[in-house]
Formats: structure tokens, C-alpha cells, sequence
């Protein structure tokens, strides 16, 4: 891709086409998954970054070995059951850890790092939504998909899940960098404890994650969908 070929692109058209490109969003700050419907250029102007550094990282990568599948040619079933399978699995797994964790820390440090009940707060809210999400995502909207692929009949009926889901993630998104300003990106201090350092390091994780899995819904999967 070269900077003509992504001139006039919107971040999640870009997102779309290649996989591996949240890599390159990641390393520049660019919001892929849920800011994604602004074009590049201008986020590229309101953040000072030159369109053609970015144009030249696409081109190198695009040269690279991907360690990602191309998801834009699978079916949209296989997507889903990846989607499922990989990232609905973790947050079922990683959120309850993820609370008891925060719980603990926030009790022995809360007093001393007031930040951690307000990233409790946060957490939990999150954490409660995303049960919700992905429960609505596997029950309602991906058998819709699924269905609609199979059948090829195509229902206008499928746009609202969509344009909800959409909205949540970006709910999703406003928490995640709400928790990643209170804890300044997660940066590990000498005085934190093990389990502090261990909550750090999975929130990260799961900021890590969610991006990657919304990456794939927002700018892959229902792209397909609309289309
Ligand atoms: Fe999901
Ligand atoms: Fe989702």
C-alpha cells in the first residue's frame, strides 16, 4: 500500500485490507478499532505525523511474513468460530482473575494509590458490559451472520445488531483509555508489589486484546457484512 493507495482512505478501510496493519496503528498512537470510520489523513494532521512514514511502514510490511491468518479470505463462519474461540474465551477466562486481582490490590494499596478504586470502578463496569456483549454477539448477531452466509439472503434486519455492537465497543474503548490514563499505560513502579506488578501487566494484556478483537469485528467482520 503505497501513500496514494491509502490517501483517502478511512483507518478502518485500511485496518480491513491487511490484517497485521493494527501493528502499525499501535506504533503511532492511531485509534483502529474504535475510532476507525476517520480518514487517515486527517488523523495523521491532528496528530502530526507524516502520511508517508506510514505509507513507507505498509510497505515494508507488506513484504514481511504475516503471523496472522488474512481473514478476508475465510468465511465469515470461520471468523466467527476464531472470534469465539480466541477472544470471547479469553475475557471469560482473564475477567474473573482479572477482578479477584484488582480486588486484592486495590484493599492492600487503595489508601496509599487512590487510582486503583476508580480503576476498580472502571473494570468492573467494563467488565460487566463486555459479559453482556459478547453473550448478545454469540447468541443474536453472529448465528444472524452465520445464517446470511449459508443462505445468502440478506436481511436489512442485521444492520441494527451491528450499529449496536459497534456502539459498545466503542463504550469499551472510552474505559480502556480511561484505565490507561489512570495507571499511565501500565508502567511498572519499584515500589509495586507482585501482585500489583501482575495486575498491571494483565491489564494490559486485556487492553491488548480487546483491540485485536474489535479490530477483527469492527474492520473485518461487519464490513463484509454490509457489503
Ligand atoms: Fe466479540
Ligand atoms: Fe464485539
Amino acid at each position: 500500500m503505497n501513500e496514494i493507495a491509502i490517501q483517502n482512505k478511512t483507518v478502518r478501510e485500511i485496518a480491513g485490507q491487511h490484517t497485521d496493519s493494527y501493528k502499525i496503528f499501535h506504533k503511532y498512537g492511531i485509534d483502529f478499532c474504535c475510532g476507525g470510520k476517520r480518514l487517515l489523513s486527517d488523523v495523521c494532521e491532528e496528530k502530526g505525523i507524516e502520511i508517508s512514514e506510514i505509507a513507507n511502514d505498509f510497505v515494508a510490511l507488506e513484504k514481511t511474513p504475516s503471523d496472522q491468518k488474512d481473514w478476508n479470505t475465510e468465511t465469515l463462519e470461520n471468523l466467527i468460530n476464531h472470534i469465539v474461540d480466541t477472544h470471547h474465551q479469553y475475557l471469560q477466562d482473564d475477567l474473573p482473575r482479572l477482578f479477584h486481582l484488582i480486588q486484592k490490590v486495590a484493599s492492600r494499596h487503595g489508601e496509599r494509590d487512590a487510582h486503583l478504586y476508580k480503576v476498580l470502578e472502571i473494570f468492573v463496569s467494563m467488565a460487566n458490559e463486555l459479559l453482556a456483549h459478547i453473550e448478545k454477539e454469540e447468541r443474536v448477531l453472529f448465528p444472524m451472520i452465520v445464517e446470511m452466509e449459508k443462505t445468502g439472503d440478506i436481511s436489512t434486519q442485521i444492520l441494527m445488531p451491528i450499529l449496536a455492537m459497534e456502539a459498545e465497543h466503542e463504550e469499551v474503548g472510552k474505559a480502556l483509555e480511561e484505565l490507561d490514563r489512570l495507571t499511565e499505560s501500565y508502567a511498572i513502579k519499584p515500589n509495586m508489589c507482585a501482585s500489583y506488578q501482575a495486575l498491571y501487566v494483565g491489564l494490559k494484556q486485556l487492553e491488548e486484546d480487546l483491540k485485536l478483537h474489535i479490530h477483527k469485528e469492527n474492520n473485518i467482520l461487519f464490513p463484509q457484512v454490509q457489503q
